[in-house]
């Protein structure tokens, strides 16, 4: 953050305020492969919770964690925009609706 501050010319917080803001940004680094389960009004009242559940134990952590060997990173989204398919779980770039903690066994059983 300290040479972006000094390449773009502004103050290290402007550049601390931007990197904390979104996301986007980590301070750590993430897993090869990324898991998301959306925790929304509609997944969660269609068992959002039993799927992060599924997922925080096949994958052994919590979510905002990556696994130790820096394969997976496991996060929850607040709305996919994908309710009607709710409750949904994004494998790196496949969406996966109506979800079930079985899926979920399949899904990252098939990916390991
Ligand atoms: S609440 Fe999960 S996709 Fe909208």
């Amino acid at each position: 953050m300290l040479e972006i501050a000094r390449f773009l010319g502004v103050p290290e917080s402007a550049v601390f305020g931007v990197s904390t803001f979104y996301a986007q940004f980590k301070f750590s680094p993430v897993g090869r492969h990324i898991l998301k389960v959306c925790r929304g009004t509609a997944c969660h009242v269609r068992g959002a919770p039993r799927i992060l559940d599924e997922a925080e134990k096949q994958l052994g952590i919590k979510a905002g964690e990556t696994t130790e060997d820096l394969e997976y990173s496991l996060e929850t989204i607040a709305c996919f925009g994908s309710c009607a398919l709710a409750p949904v779980m994004v494998h790196d770039e496949d969406v996966h609706g109506r979800m079930t903690p079985a899926k979920v066994r399949e899904i990252l059983g098939k990916a390991k």
